[in-house]
């Protein structure tokens, strides 16, 4: 079993998507073992996509993560982070294949629809970052 970290951006959130979202991910199989709606600050996306500093790309990121309220999960299974980053499609919308989140609800890069972990160590910092152990489920 594993667990990894899902993010709802915040466009989706805005668009009355994230029913849709959680469908999905609940029609793979991957069970959802925690959840909230959260407001970012600019400093705690800052702090969540810390290894991006640097990057062209990291104001702007961080900027549009605490634009709104994202929803945040945990999802677990067997090799769920490499299932949800195959259920979420590429990074960019454009280049995602068909049948996949992006492809289907991501706009651009950066309003992408969707976040997850992208290994094993980015999901323990990740989890850990928005929830406590009491907030995780069986
Ligand atoms: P995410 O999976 O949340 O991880 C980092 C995010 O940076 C990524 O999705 C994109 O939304 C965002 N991003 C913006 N521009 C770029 C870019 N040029 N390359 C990669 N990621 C980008």
């Amino acid at each position: 079993m594993e667990r990894t970290l899902a993010i709802i951006k915040p466009e989706i959130v805005e668009r009355g998507l994230v029913g849709k979202i959680i469908s999905r991910i609940e029609e793979a199989g991957l069970k959802i073992t925690a959840m909230k709606m959260v407001r970012l600050t600019k400093e705690q996306a800052e702090g969540f996509y810390y290894v991006h500093r640097g990057k062209f790309f990291f104001h702007e990121l961080t900027s549009y993560m605490s634009s709104g309220p994202v929803v945040v999960m945990v999802l677990e299974g067997e090799k769920a982070i490499s299932r949800w980053r195959l259920l979420m499609g590429a990074t960019d919308p454009a280049k995602a294949q068909e049948g996949t989140i992006r492809k289907a609800f991501g706009t651009d890069i950066q309003r992408n629809a969707v976040h997850g972990s992208d290994s094993s160590s980015s999901a323990s910092f990740e989890i850990s970052f928005f929830f406590s152990g009491m907030e995780l489920h069986a």
